[in-house]
């Protein structure tokens, strides 16, 4: 990484901590975290968050990056529960599948703290779960539309999540759950762009060819800022105005939605921090130093933002995190 590029990023980060209190209870601490991978913009700021909040507190991080794959992610457990680590951090790529290998960490007494995004498991297979409320996410989103669209027919295409993972099947709930009951919204295609910019344009692209070029398309609805970003080059492609022709929604609060937005080509986003660690941390060093059970989910905020919240602002603020 460039010598300037590390700078701003480490006083960004520097910023975002530094509302942080906590005991230095984990100090020399080993910590393991398995990262799904890095398919977008907020999932690269997570990772450098987590690793400068170990940095900030004395922790040895091990970190393994499971390049989308479930199987890597038990392995790499399987390795942390092998080397004795104090804690693990885990987020999970997709929420089934997890119950055996929770149940090797709790056996070998080890805290696994999941990181934004859920599992179906017993709760009492880990520790606490650091994430938002997903459901509330897409529920934000589509409020938004739905106050923004008023009688007018709506027909909307959707860019889901990873499919199996929680803020897929959680981000469609809450929107499904929004314009329930607004009978001139209606989601008229709906399919996978895995969080990744290249699907979400992929797949925008397939959307647009056949709704006619996309002239009856009024809105897309993307699980993630980056396949959002990837949808909007696909409408410029094809001669439309992303923000206008087609109004453009997601979720996640990274530099380059707020780019779009200032742009004008990007009407909506529901942040999600990329600092999960943080709590994860606090919660780990009570746990450890104290025997304190955190609650079972601590969740963060989930705040919406369109162009009148100052998008310039907004990307100055987080082009220094890693994203
Ligand atoms: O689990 C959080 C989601 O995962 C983010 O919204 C998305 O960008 C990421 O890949």
């Amino acid at each position: 990484m460039k010598i300037v590029k590390k700078l701003a990023l480490a006083a960004g980060i520097a910023t975002l901590l530094s509302t942080a209190s906590w005991a230095d209870g984990l100090q020399g601490k080993v910590i393991g975290f398995s990262q799904i991978g890095s398919e977008s913009g907020w999932r690269a700021a997570e990772t450098s968050v987590t690793k400068a909040q170990a940095e900030e507190r004395g922790i040895d991080l091990k970190f393994a990056d499971a390049q989308q794959k479930q199987e890597n992610q038990i392995k790499a457990i399987r390795g942390f529960i092998a080397q004795g680590v104090d804690a693990i951090l885990v987020a999970p790529v997709v929420s089934t599948g997890w119950e055996e290998v929770l149940g090797e960490a709790k056996e070998a007494n080890i805290p696994v703290v999941l990181l934004d995004r859920g599992v179906d498991a017993p709760q009492d297979l880990y520790l606490t779960s650091v994430a938002s409320d997903q459901v509330k996410e897409g529920h934000v989103a589509g409020d938004w539309l739905v106050g923004n669209v008023g009688d007018k027919e709506c027909k909307v295409v959707e860019l889901q999540g990873t499919v199996g993972s929680s803020p897929a099947i959680n981000r469609k709930k809450g929107f499904e759950d929004a314009i329930a009951g607004h009978a001139n919204l209606s989601i008229i295609r709906s399919q996978t762009g895995d969080f990744t910019r290249s699907k979400g344009k992929e797949v925008m692209e397939g959307f647009l060819k056949a709704e006619g070029g996309g002239k009856g398309i009024c809105a897309v609805y993307a699980h993630n800022d980056d396949m959002a970003v990837g949808a909007i080059q696909a409408i410029k492609d094809a001669g439309l105005k992303p923000g206008s022709d087609i109004l453009v929604v997601s979720i996640d609060g990274v530099p380059d939605i707020f780019s779009a937005m200032v742009a004008g080509e990007a009407n909506a986003t529901v942040e999600l921090t990329p600092n999960m660690a943080g709590p994860a941390f606090d919660a780990l060093d009570a746990y450890l130093n104290g025997g304190k059970e955190p609650e079972k989910f601590i969740i963060t905020e989930s705040k919406l933002y369109t162009p009148a919240d100052d998008p310039q602002g907004e990307y100055d603020r987080r082009k220094g995190l890693g994203y």
